[in-house]
């Protein structure tokens, strides 16, 4: 069986987060993804946060499954002219460098759509043009500047981060999607294209629904927050809503047996309006199905913390999962927290390839999230990364065919450097 993107070949400039996840996600389609990295040094995250000495960190293989990896030193000039001879194989070249680094390594748009007119140039940046398009930006500077941090934690507490990698990970999905959408309009004008990603932007798309809220509130209070039935003034801007629904079925965060003690032992429990009155049987409430103070959403939005009070008392004398069995027996909709322990011993998400199990030649066996996207005619077949420089030689000689003679020359000229079987140190 072919794949979706079978002989797309992507020169994978990324390093970090955010590009891989983008290149990654490519590479499960079929993409042949190229990762070009300097000599000796590699993506920096080789050596991050590593739990075993001189093994490839999980911050890298868990981030660069089923690419290629060549070494190359772009900034010699044997280098540039391997590099020169890649842009011209390769259909998509993507980088997250820092603002103006490819351009000072000699490669700006304009030279690289003369080498090749078909190529697509996909980059993410920190910001968009603008006041700050030359700063280097990380994961938590994006949460920070595109709205998530404001409005994520306690009202009476600090703006919050969020473990999930919204601005790294959230950008390489958008820019894969732009990527993808670039390579089907070059099927039809024969051209490439700029592909642009701002980590701001993506982080503000996915906080769509705060803009919204920012609109309404100069309509009025935002009923669903907590801070309405605690009789609390809005501001001019948008709070954090703490574990309030962002949607338009209110929802919280309640305890269950063994909260004492499991911080865990939480459950997410949505009051859907279609199901009030399952509700109301299950916490022995059967009242309030009828009395005018709780039979209707409207009614029910200054009383949330009362009626999230009582269905805690009900959650309290089920365990999670007990709770999320005997709740979706009446299509009442709810999450159970699950720790991160939990979800690692999940066998339904091992089953579907969700959570897939990798072989490693230095690091053995570990576990890592596999493609959450799946195509019934293109599966995924999650390969380790690769070491530093392992196909340096077979994409010189089987993809680029370079001869005998040149390939002795380029290693003489110091561009590709010596392969190495282990991280950096
Ligand atoms: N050969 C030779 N030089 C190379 C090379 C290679 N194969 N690959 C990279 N380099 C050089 C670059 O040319 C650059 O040199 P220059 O500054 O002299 O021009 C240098 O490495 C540093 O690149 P840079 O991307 O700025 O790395 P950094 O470690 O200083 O910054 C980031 C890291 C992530 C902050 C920055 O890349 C960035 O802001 N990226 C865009 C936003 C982003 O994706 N952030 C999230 C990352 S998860």
């Amino acid at each position: 069986m072919t794949k979706a993107l079978e002989g797309v070949k992507i020169l994978d400039f990324t390093h970090v987060q955010s590009g891989p996840t983008c290149t990654q996600l490519l590479a499960w389609f079929g993409a042949d993804v190229i990762k070009v990295e300097r000599p000796g040094v590699g993506d920096i995250t080789r050596g991050q946060l590593q739990d075993i000495p001189k093994v490839d960190s999980l911050y890298f293989t868990m981030l660069n499954h089923n690419k290629r990896s060549i070494t190359l030193d772009t900034k010699n000039p044997k280098g540039k002219e391997v590099l020169e001879r890649l842009i011209k194989e390769c259909d998509v070249l993507v980088e997250n460098f820092g603002p103006g680094v490819l351009d000072r390594m000699g490669f700006p748009w304009e030279r690289i759509k003369t080498l090749n007119p078909r190529m697509i140039v996909a980059s993410i940046k920190g910001f968009g043009p603008g006041p700050y398009e030359d700063c280097k930006v990380y994961e938590n500077v994006a949460q920070c500047t595109g709205g998530a941090a404001s409005t994520t934690g306690f009202r009476d507490g600090l703006p919050l981060v969020t473990g999930a990698q919204i601005g790294d990970s959230g950008t390489g999905l958008h820019l894969a999607l732009g990527i993808v959408t670039a390579l089907y309009q070059r099927t039809v004008t024969g051209e490439g294209q700029r592909v642009t990603c701002a980590m701001q932007d993506g982080v503000l798309n996915l906080c769509r629904v705060k803009l919204r809220d920012q609109q309404r509130l100069q309509h009025g209070p935002l009923k669903e927050y907590s801070q309405f039935g605690e009789g609390v003034p809005f501001g001019d801007s948008v709070p954090r809503a703490g574990n309030d629904s962002g949607g338009g079925q209110p929802g919280r965060i309640v305890k269950c047996k063994g909260w004492e003690t499991d911080p865990n032992a939480y459950l997410y429990f949505i009051t859907q309006a279609p199901v009030w009155e399952a509700i109301c049987d299950i916490i022995g409430e059967p009242d309030w199905k009828t009395n005018p103070d709780y039979a209707t959403p409207p009614v029910r939005l200054p009383r949330l913390n009362e009626i999230f009070g009582r269905i805690e008392q009900w959650t309290m004398t089920k365990t999670k999962f007990e709770a999320m069995q005997i709740l979706n027996e009446r299509d009442i909709p709810c999450g159970p927290i699950l720790s991160m322990k939990e979800i690692a011993e999940d066998e339904s998400l091992k089953a579907t390839g969700t959570l897939v199990e990798v072989d490693h030649p230095t690091r053995g066996k570990y576990l890592s999230v596999g493609n959450p996207i799946k195509l019934s005619a293109s599966p995924t077949v999650v390969e380790r990364s690769p070491l530093l420089g392992e196909h340096t030689q077979e994409i010189l000689s089987s993809v680029l065919k370079y001869s005998e003679s040149e390939l002795s020359e380029i290693a003489a000229s110091g561009a590709i450097g010596a392969p190495r079987m282990a991280a950096a140190e």
